[in-house]
């Protein structure tokens, strides 16, 4: 079958090399030249394991081709993905403007019936707004073309996007249209486990699909980390409280684990963006603007804990930083609580030393050059440099490096043995058996 994937970031991408994989042939198109050209040497531009294999041996067989123009690469496509990217406005909706300029280039260029697909995530109408902006444009130009445009949402999990695209959970669809619904079948079967995996549905249940999923996920976490907080203030440990819940088959240990707040370019973003497709509509979102405001808060726990233990006194202290990205797996450093706790840890006058294995060059456009030119931040290439003469270690990606650490070499390397576990990684009775100091979230300390 013959793809064209419009956008060439993270959603994109996987999406069209794992195309390939079933021998379709894929397009992926894109305005960056320079990206084009990294891409066709067969360089990724993010850190997604298992995807430059994808993306070299879709090149290699000739069935994968990167292109900047979207009118002769969408004269044959079946076809069309929408994944282009969709950025908060300053009121938190999702700007559309670069999923409805995809929208009137198809409609300038379409020759044939294609299925045109919204992969980007989307305010639940976006698909109307898509269907219109091809029709005008088919309009404009008197052309009587047949096309459909259905709403497949992506969940995608970075750091295991490639195992999530070959077998996925489900694959939401949202369409009216028999045709598309055939079309849409046979493209996705051979990666479904099942065919009851493949779920469709309207196109504006799809479209909120995607949101509900991601909201949803952002609720458990700020749950347990309202919880956290009030085991601190009960003397409860909530590690013990997680077990104890997420045994209930009901509730799952997913999602459960108290933090230092989710991060990422997709849980803020699409919470931010559902309350306020809800207040638009005259709806009042009492929960999910609190899932927000919770995390806001959690991204500065970890701060007011170190502050804590200082006195309120971090001028000249060095604290060692494990862990930047927003989560383990990537080097996205998107909305990364570590960007919250570097920020006022530096603003209260303390010296901040940084390792994390992939995110260092990512970390580092996030923070004025300045404090890295004058040393105030640092970042260093190896795990244990960051603790020499440190006064504090805080963990705050759980990257699995971290997990066993050589604690008796780090009270070595440390002025003050002490953690601040901002995810609850370690066991706090075995590190006083040794006499490092532990704090973590929700654990009484
Ligand atoms: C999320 C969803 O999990 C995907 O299903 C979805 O497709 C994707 O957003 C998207 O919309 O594109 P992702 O942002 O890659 O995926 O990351 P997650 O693994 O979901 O983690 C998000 C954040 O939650 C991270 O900062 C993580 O540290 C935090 N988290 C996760 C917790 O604090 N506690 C938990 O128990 C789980």
């Amino acid at each position: 079958m013959k793809v064209a994937v419009v956008g060439t970031g993270y959603v994109g991408l996987v999406t069209g090399a794992c195309f390939t994989e079933m021998g379709n042939h894929v397009v992926c198109i894109d305005i960056d030249e320079a990206k084009l050209d990294r891409l066709r040497a067969g360089e990724i531009p993010i850190f997604e394991p298992g995807l430059d294999a994808v993306v070299s041996s879709g090149i290699e067989a000739g069935l994968l081709r990167f292109s900047s123009d979207i009118a002769e690469s969408i004269k044959d496509a079946e076809y069309i993905f929408i994944a282009v990217g969709t950025p908060p406005g300053e009121d938190g909706s999702a700007d559309l403007q670069y999923v409805l300029a995809v929208a009137k280039s198809i409609g300038e260029h379409l020759k044939n019936y294609a299925v045109v697909i919204d992969k980007s995530t989307v305010p639940v109408g976006t698909a109307d707004k898509v269907h219109a902006e091809i029709s005008s444009q088919l309009a404009l130009r008197d052309a009587d073309i047949d096309f459909d445009v259905v709403s497949n949402p992506e969940f995608l999990k970075e750091g295991a996007a490639v195992n999530d695209f070959m077998r996925p959970d489900r694959v939401v669809v949202g369409t009216n249209s028999e045709k598309a619904r055939q079309k849409m079948t046979e493209l996705y079967s051979p990666y479904l486990r099942s065919s009851d995996r493949l779920m469709f549905m309207g196109v504006r249940d799809a479209e909120m699909t995607k949101y509900a999923a991601n909201a949803m996920l952002a609720t458990k976490i700020s749950f347990m980390n309202e919880v956290a907080g009030l085991c601190d203030e009960l003397d409860v440990d909530v590690e013990n409280v997680r077990r104890g819940i997420g045994s209930d088959s009901r509730i799952g240990y997913s999602f459960i684990y108290p933090g230092c707040g989710y991060g990422g370019s997709c849980f803020p973003k699409d919470v931010k963006a559902l309350v306020h497709t809800a207040e638009q509509s005259g709806f009042e979102p009492t929960l999910l603007a609190a899932v927000e405001k919770r995390n806001n808060s959690q991204k500065h726990k970890l701060f007011s804990n170190i502050s804590g233990y200082f006195k309120g006194d971090l001028k000249g202290k060095r604290i060692a930083v494990w862990g930047l990205a927003f989560k383990p797996g990537t080097d996205d450093m998107r909305e990364a609580p570590s960007i919250v706790l570097i920020n006022a840890l530096i603003e209260a006058g303390a010296q901040v030393c940084a390792f994390d294995p992939v995110a260092k060059e990512t970390a580092a456009r996030e923070f004025p050059e300045q404090w890295l030119a004058d040393g105030q931040l640092q970042m260093v290439d190896f795990q244990y440099d960051v603790l020499k003469q440190a006064d504090a270690l805080v963990l705050v990606t759980e990257w699995k490096r971290f997990r066993q650490p050589d604690f008796e070499a780090m009270k070595e390397l440390m002025n003050d043995a002490i953690i601040f576990d901002g995810r609850n990684q370690y066991d706090p009775d075995y590190l006083k058996s040794i006499e490092f100091k532990y704090s973590g979230i929700g654990r009484n300390n």
